[in-house]
């Protein structure tokens, strides 16, 4: 069992260095999804996920000696070069929350900066960019005062745990092209604290996969993952949603592998089609999808009906939709998109996205 918790890793206060970090790291779509969670931010059961690409946050992060002796963290936040108090209130949280695995926090002074490639109010979740694109600063800032991070493998799974304590399905993003979070028999080391790294399993066909994501709607959502998360402690269908799952992640694992378009989008669309029963069916029940998201789903099934080409959807916990085809197909797709989604789409937006190769120190 991995306790990262160490009260060994403090500074000698006053040969503290400055520095700054930089990450890039991006969203990832997950295909079985993560829905309900137990303990400390830990999966009731098995996801997978594509990396993406376009939809990414850089995160700076410099550091330096603290020149106050006030207790605790002392971070200030910067988003798009802005002072924005909820999500410094967030983040403070969030490195507070770490003391006992990083007490060296609390030693230090931090400025971070962090920007999305995505405009914040496009009701992109960004919350899986943003936690572990500052986790892996964390960890390149653990390896510069200490050098105990200096192995890749153990580097990325700390990351991945750290960001999982910020936001779930962050822990995925650190992993180039796929990844696996939560225990499962399909894939050896796979953990509920941390994800593991599974593109190099995908066969060639979903190495170069779109999602082309469409903005339905840039509304806050009415209610946040937090909030749907803790409902399914209570669903009278959870329990059948958790034993389903394992035999979706058995299928999709396959079609991953043997490069079967057909079952991997059969079955992406029954998870997005369940994240969603399950939110109708919670108590109280709601519903995230808007009139756009359902015109969108019929005309892709007419699409994919009367041209033969694999063009699937997906969803998060949001009403914007998510197109998934191969790279073979991207003009058809694209012009289809263009030519009948884009009127769905709030002002017609929509982000083309694509499998992508993970973080980037910067
Ligand atoms: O990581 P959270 O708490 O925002 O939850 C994300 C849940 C889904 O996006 C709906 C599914 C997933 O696995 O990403």
């Amino acid at each position: 069992m991995v306790d990262y918790n160490n009260p060994n890793l403090l500074v000698t206060p006053n040969k503290v260095r400055s520095g700054k970090i930089e990450w890039r790291s991006p969203s990832n779509i997950a295909l079985i999804k993560y829905w309900g969670k137990y303990g400390q931010q830990l999966p009731c059961n098995p996801s997978i996920s594509f990396t993406l690409d376009a939809a990414y946050t850089e995160t700076t992060l410099e550091y330096g000696p603290k020149m106050t002796d006030k207790p605790g963290v002392s971070v200030d936040f910067l988003f798009h070069n802005q002072h924005n108090k909820p999500f410094a209130d967030k983040i403070e949280r969030y490195l507070t929350s770490l003391l006992p695995i990083y007490p060296f926090l609390s030693q230090i002074e931090l400025t971070i900066f962090s920007s999305n490639s995505f405009p914040h109010s496009a009701g992109i979740a960004s919350s899986a960019a943003a936690m572990s694109a500052l986790a892996l600063c964390l960890c390149s800032l653990e390896d510069e005062l200490f050098g105990t991070l200096s192995d890749d493998k153990q580097f990325d799974q700390k990351a991945s745990y750290l960001a999982r304590l910020g936001s779930g399905s962050a822990c995925r993003s650190i992993y180039s092209k796929a990844a696996i979070w939560g225990e499962t028999q399909e894939a050896q080391e796979s953990s509920d604290l941390y994800a593991v790294g599974w593109g190099h399993h995908l066969h060639p066909i979903f190495a170069t996969f779109h999602d082309d994501i469409l903005i339905i709607s840039k509304e806050e959502k009415g209610v946040s993952s937090t909030a749907g998360h803790k409902l399914m402690d209570d669903n009278p269908y959870s329990e059948t949603r958790y034993m389903t799952v394992q035999g979706r992640m058995k299928q999709m694992l396959a079609a991953l592998k043997a490069g079967d378009i057909e079952l991997f989008g059969d079955i992406l669309e029954k998870e997005a089609y369940s994240l969603h029963g399950l939110m109708m069916l919670s108590n109280p029940p709601y519903l995230l999808l808007r009139p756009g998201t359902v015109s969108v789903i019929e005309k892709v099934h007419e699409f994919r009906r009367t041209n033969k080409i694999p063009l699937y959807f997906t969803l998060d916990a949001g009403p914007n939709v998510h197109l998934l085809y191969p790279d073979l197909h991207k003009e058809v797709v694209q012009a289809f998109i263009k030519n009948e989604l884009l009127r769905y789409c709030s002002e017609g937006s929509y982000i083309p996205d694509k499998v992508g190769n993970g973080p980037k120190q910067l």
